[in-house]
């Protein structure tokens, strides 16, 4: 199994180019399920959970083909992937396949809106809390849908003439509920709103793809989002948007490593306040033509209390990174997680490279340390084993990241990505 091995003390000089957003990538992918026309995505990320999906997929039918000639982005290459369903072949996802990913449950949405039915195995993926999916089953509910949950499957039926528009208001927010009732909604018979709907770029990025197939969706980015159902979606060709939890965890291990980096096609705007959170850390930021410079000299990383939140809040997929960058404060900072009730595994992996952060209830109390020291550490999910490797940039000596196959669902080339910019970050394979 990889490992990373990370020789911490090197400040940051160059260009990260940022990938598409493997968060985007996911859904639009999945919406290629509701047409039987070719759906064609540019700038989309290389990465295992893309792949896993493409695996998915092709369970259920679509014939998916990958540009021949990787179109040059900067240093990084991104992807363009055309998806076609011409006939669904089978509207089961089995526990097999989404067991290893939480997000290939989304095909229920496009199965049961274009089959009338689907039967999708419970999910897995990272293990951040219970992550259950009663909004899924109440909103397609709500749409009119007949669901039974029978031994570890979801089996969901719409009603004779398809899914009935209606109007739902989720009780919480929820990035996967409101993508999936998005995209079911588009195919339904009448107007579907939905209300506390997610405000996430991601959910714009894929309304808009939909819009673009021939949906009539309207207040994607607003709380509130009306979906006139169409008979038929079309192909379209259609370009991932920046992933800004890709581009926020490098400006993190700019401030934490110090130095002078360009975030190269990307935009500030998907993270304005985990920006501020980072400026207020001690880095100047500014924009560029084609993305974000990111400045530390000398200066220290003064302490910043920080909430996650549903956008635009601070993300929940950066607390990680940031509490990796605070542990070298030089003060106290509380890092408070409310979107998942499991999310602090990385704590005792930082504390296993001195740092010093106690947990109570949802919060963290992290007590900036003046030195890290490195260690064999272990990543537990996807965005905590970044925050390792932010960690490990700044800690004296080697250290040693195992299981990075959680780094590889999410981030595209990381060493590579970090070596350029002068880092000691390098791939082991035992
Ligand atoms: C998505 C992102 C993930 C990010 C999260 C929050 C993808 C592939 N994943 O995950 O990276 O961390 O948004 O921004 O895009 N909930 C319920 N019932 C449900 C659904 C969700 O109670 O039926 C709860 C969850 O347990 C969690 C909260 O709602 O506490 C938010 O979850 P949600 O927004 O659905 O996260 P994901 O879509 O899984």
């Amino acid at each position: 199994m990889d490992r990373i091995r990370i020789v911490g003390g090197n400040e940051l000089h160059g260009v990260i180019p940022i990938s598409g957003a493997k968060n985007a990538a996911l859904p639009l992918m999945i919406a290629s399920l509701l047409t039987d026309d070719t759906l064609t995505l540019e700038n989309v990320p290389h990465l295992a959970d893309v792949e896993q999906l493409i695996r998915i997929l092709g369970n259920h039918g679509a014939d998916i083909s990958v540009n021949g000639r990787r179109e040059r982005q900067g240093e990084s290459y991104a992807r363009t992937v055309h998806f076609t369903s011409r006939n669904i072949v089978s509207t089961t996802a089995p526990y097999e396949l989404v067991s290893k990913m939480r997000a290939s449950f989304w095909v229920i949405g496009p199965l049961l809106a274009r089959e009338g039915k689907a039967r999708v195995s419970l999910p897995g993926g990272c293990a951040i809390g219970t992550r259950p999916v009663d909004l899924f089953i109440e909103g397609l509910a709500s749409l009119g849908a007949n669901i039974e949950i029978d031994g570890g499957y979801v089996n969901a039926t719409a009603p004779a003439g398809g899914l009935i528009g209606a109007r739902y208001v989720f009780p919480k927010v929820s990035v996967g509920a409101t993508h999936v009732l998005m995209m079911a909604a588009t195919l339904a018979n009448g107007t579907t709103v939905l209300g506390n709907a997610a405000r996430e770029p991601e959910v714009v990025d894929l309304a808009k793809c939909l819009n673009a197939m021939g949906a009539k969706i309207s207040g994607q980015g607003t709380s509130t989002i009306t979906i006139e159902g169409v008979r038929s979606l079309s192909g379209a060709r259609h370009r991932v948007l920046p992933d800004r939890i890709e581009t926020g965890t490098y400006a993190m291990a700019v401030a934490m490593a110090g130095g002078d980096v360009i975030l190269e096609d990307t935009e500030a705007s998907l993270l304005d306040t985990a920006l501020e959170a980072i400026r207020r850390a001690g880095a100047e930021i500014s924009e560029t033509n084609s993305g974000i410079r990111i400045v530390r000299n000398g200066a220290g990383i003064k302490p910043v209390d920080i909430v996650t939140d549903p956008f635009p809040g601070f993300p929940t997929d950066l607390q990680a990174q940031f509490m990796g960058l605070m542990t070298r404060s030089s003060g106290v900072s509380h890092i408070t997680e409310t979107i998942f009730e499991n999310r602090f595994m990385h704590v005792q992996e930082l504390a296993r490279l001195g740092a010093r952060i106690s947990l109570s209830g949802q919060t963290a109390k992290v007590e900036g340390v003046p030195r890290l020291k490195g260690a064999p550490v272990m990543a537990t999910d996807l965005r905590a084993s970044v925050s390792l490797v932010i960690a490990g940039l700044a800690a004296e000596g080697e250290t040693m990241v195992s299981r990075v196959y959680h780094l590889d669902r999410g981030f595209e080339r990381l060493e590579e990505k970090l070596t350029r910019c002068g880092a000691h970050v390098e791939r082991v394979s035992d």
